[in-house]
């Protein structure tokens, strides 16, 4: 069912210092800053030659990335994004099998325009678990 890797996503408490280190350090494009209030983070894209790496930081009040930063205050993997050809198909298929998809399981946009859902860590081998629709 699922397809592509799309991205990996690390939680970071300071989004600048995070893109000097992919881009200066490690020699990666990151993208410009793209503030995403409805999902509560500032994100910037690192491009890799197979995939992604998104940067997270907490954007506003309730960031859903606030506890995650608190526990791990040096950042850490946050989530993980495959991609699946029907997002909706998908999500009836694992709540069929009792996996729990995260909010009242409708879709929101990501960062990329397209349509995603999560997925509850604990139903995933312990991993927040983002699929987005291709
Ligand atoms: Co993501």
């Amino acid at each position: 069912m699922i397809g592509r890797l799309n991205h990996v996503a690390l939680a970071v408490p300071d989004l600048a210092a995070a893109t000097a280190l992919y881009r200066d350090a490690l020699g990666a494009n990151v993208s410009a800053p793209q503030a995403l209030p409805e999902h509560g983070v500032t994100v910037v894209f690192v491009e890799l030659p197979n995939s992604k790496v998104e940067l997270l930081e907490p954007l506003g009040e309730g960031s859903p990335i606030a506890k995650y930063l608190e526990s791990n205050p040096a950042g850490g993997m946050h989530h993980i994004c495959y991609e699946v050809d029907n997002l909706l198909a998908a999500r009836d298929k694992l709540t069929a099998t009792g996996a729990r998809v995260l909010g009242d399981g409708t879709p929101k946009i990501g960062a990329h325009g397209k349509p995603v859902l999560f997925l509850h860590p604990k139903d995933f081998a312990g991993t927040l678990v983002e699929l987005e629709q291709v």
